[in-house]
Order: structure tokens, then sequence, then C-alpha cells
């Protein structure tokens, strides 16, 4: 009896386990910024067919079970294993750009961190939400793009020649960034995933389901999510800039080679930002509307969107997605986003004095020695109560 009702449990589990699964968002992939994946190559084909057998998982397999991988991205990571390094390292990149730019604001990114696992900050298309989605396909573009011109990844190369002619004493050459290739790799990563999303909803509105409110909002939010995606593509594309190097006779610059690079991650997420402030809201019944034409024309493709208002994040409130501002590190010679009056919303702060320990007045001896004293500074910081 007892081995029944577990059994029950069992099942009633696995189900609800499977709707968790199956409700994807396909920024989960993040959390490969946590993973210790080995992506060696080598050692995959050495171990190519006998995976089971031996003991050993592909790395794939585990990323989908452990990082939030849906299907379509494990099957894009088993035919295409050596772009997953660089997949990872976008992941860390676009947690790391989006924490840098959001640094100093009551809400910091810090629920990038907790993918595969999202709190409602991100999955109730705000526009933080938004600007997750943008900073993720576009790290990933950039990254890929990268990869590609330093010739880490085999499968791409170069960015083609520019259209626009030769000038004088200037020439195409070097090795571009390829955001083309880049870009459609990313869209197939990640769009697809939404993509999924909308066929799902496609089929429960045939069968006339009434759905929860949570639940479509959902899907609808995938057409906000497949939108943003873009917006982030294109402020890659667009930032390609031309970096020339000369050649000629004793420094001279007589012959200069040129090529389209990409600028630093910082410079892009920082363009995403004014996105994000002026992003436009979209209402379920727009979405509804252009839904005949995919969502293409939500909104102008250099705009990001978002369906629900976000709270002010200065209270603590999970429902939302909300972490508040309290024991937040204030600056109270500013007077911006981080001084004491905003971040702390108006309830005031307490000065804490923190003891830092560091090693200084370091000292060379003999060749190779260094020795170091210990150092107790007192430094005063600002804490939102
Ligand atoms: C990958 O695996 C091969 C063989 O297993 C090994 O020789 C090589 O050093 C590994 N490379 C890296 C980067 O770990
Ligand atoms: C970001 O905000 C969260 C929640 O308020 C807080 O726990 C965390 O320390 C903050 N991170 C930084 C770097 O300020
Ligand atoms: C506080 O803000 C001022 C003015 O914006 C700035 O110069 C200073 O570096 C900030 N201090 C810290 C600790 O961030």
């Amino acid at each position: 009896m007892a081995f029944q009702r577990l059994w029950t449990l069992y099942f009633c589990f696995f189900i609800f386990a499977v709707y968790l699964l199956d409700t994807v968002e396909s920024i989960k992939w993040l959390s490969l910024q946590h993973s210790h994946l080995n992506w060696n190559v080598s050692s995959i084909n050495n171990n190519h067919g006998r995976g089971i057998r031996s003991g050993v998982r592909s790395p794939c397999t585990l990323a989908r079970r452990r990082y939030g991988l849906v299907k379509i991205q494990a099957k894009l990571c088993r035919s295409s294993m050596e772009a997953m390094p660089h997949i990872q390292n976008a992941a860390s990149l676009a947690a790391d750009t989006c924490r840098k730019v959001f640094r100093d604001r009551r809400w910091n990114c810090s629920s990038i961190t907790t993918a595969p696992f999202l709190t409602p900050d991100l999955t109730r298309a705000t526009r933080e939400q938004a600007y997750v989605y943008a900073i993720s396909s576009a790290a990933l573009t950039y990254t890929l793009a990268k990869a590609c011109s330093s010739g880490n990844l085999h499968q791409c190369t170069c960015a083609g020649r520019p259209n626009s002619p030769n000038v004088e004493n200037f020439q195409w050459g070097g090795c571009g960034d390829n955001v083309r290739w880049a870009s459609q790799f990313a869209k197939r990563f990640i769009d697809n995933v939404e993509k999924h999303n909308l066929i799902k909803k496609d089929k429960t509105k045939r069968a006339k389901d009434k759905e929860e409110n949570i639940k479509v909002l959902k899907d609808d939010a995938a057409f906000a999510n497949l939108h943003n995606n873009r917006v982030g593509r294109k402020v890659i594309s667009l930032n390609l800039r031309t970096q020339c190097k000369c050649h000629g006779v004793s420094g001279s610059c007589n012959i200069k080679t040129c090529w389209k690079a990409l600028p630093s991650i910082v410079e892009i997420g920082e363009q995403l930002l004014q996105k994000y402030t002026t992003a436009k809201e979209v209402s379920k019944t727009m979405v509804d509307r252009f839904e005949v034409t995919a969502g293409k024309k939500l909104a102008t493709s250099d705009q990001l969107v978002y369906m629900s208002k976000s709270p002010d994040y200065c209270t603590k409130d999970e429902k939302l997605g909300s972490f508040g501002t309290v024991g937040r590190h204030c600056n109270v010679s500013s007077t911006n986003l981080d001084s004491c009056r905003v971040l702390c919303c108006g309830r005031g702060y307490q000065t804490v004095v923190e003891e830092k320990i560091e090693r200084c007045q370091c000292k060379f001896y003999n060749c190779c020695y260094v020795k170091c004293k210990i150092c107790r500074t007192m430094t005063q910081v600002y804490e939102c109560l």
C-alpha cells in the first residue's frame, strides 16, 4: 500500500516537473555562467557513441538537465559543440554587463544570477525582462562574432569585405568581426525557444482552452521576448565600426588596412540602457492584433517593448520579483540614482563603519621575497534602512 502511495506521489511530482520544464523561457541558458562542463571537443569525440555505456554523459545532456537548455538548444549544442564554450562566455558576459550597467539602481540585475530559476521580474514581461533579453542576445552575437574573427571557432571565418568601395590609401583587409554569421547563430539558439512557445499558444487557442491570465501573459510575452532579442542583435550590427592599421615605410601611414570591429560590450550595454528607459509598453490587444504579422510590427526594431508595469523595487515583494533596497549601500554625496535619497526610497539610511583588512607596505627582500604588513582601515558605508 505504502509503496503504491509513494508511486502516486512520484508520478504527480513527475507531471509537475514536466510542466515546469515545459514553460520555457529562452534566457535560461544564462545559467551556463555557473557551469563547469567540459566542452572539449576532442575528448567528446573520443567518446563518441559510447556516452552511456562508458558512463560519461554528453555535456549537452547535462546542460539540458542542469542549466535549463531546452531540447532545441541541446540539439544545436550537439551539432555545434565547438560553439558551446563561447555560448558559456556569452552568458557570463551578459550577466556581468547587466550587473555593471544597473549597479547603482534599485533593480540591480541581481536576479540574472539565479537562472535557470527565474524570479517574476524576469517572467512578467517587464521592462527589466526586456533589457535582459536584449543584452543576452546581444552578448551572444557579440561573443560569437569575436570568436569568428579571432579564429577560435572553425565554423565561421572573418566577416566578408564591406561593400563600400576602397578609398585612396585605404583598403579593406584584416579580419572583421563576423556579426552576420553570429547573428544567425544567436537567432537559432535563442529565438527558436520563443517560437516554440508561440506554436504552443496556437494549439491551446484552437482547443479553446480557458487559460489563466498568467499563462496567457506568458505566451504573449513570447512576442515581446522575440522582439527584444531582435533589438539586441540589431544594436550589435549597428555598432560595427571601422578600425584601421597603418603600414608603410618607417611608420608612415602610406597604406591603411581597415576592417569592421565591435566596441566594448559595456558600450552596447549602455546603449541598451537608453532603450530601457524609453521602452514602449504594449498591451495584450496590440499583441493580438499584430499576431497576424507574426509580431513583426509590435514596435520599431530600435525600441524595447514590455507588457507589465514594474514595481518601484523599493520594498520586498516576492510575487513581483522585487527584492527591496533594505541594506543596499548608497552614496551620500551623489545626486543620481545611487544617492541615499533615491536608493533608500526616502526611508533613510544608517552609517556603518566597516573594517577592511589589507596587505600593505609591501617590500621586496633580496630578489624574490615580498613581505607585507597587515593594515586595518576603517571606512564608512551607508546602508539603506
Ligand atoms: C582536450 O582533450 C584532449 C584529449 O582528451 C587533450 O589532449 C587536450 O589537452 C584537451 N584540451 C583542453 C583545452 O582541455
Ligand atoms: C543588488 O540588490 C540585491 C537585492 O537588493 C542585493 O542583495 C545585492 O547586494 C545588490 N548587489 C550589489 C552589487 O549592490
Ligand atoms: C559617490 O558619488 C560621487 C558623486 O557622484 C562620486 O564622485 C563618488 O565616487 C561616489 N562614491 C562611491 C563610493 O561610489
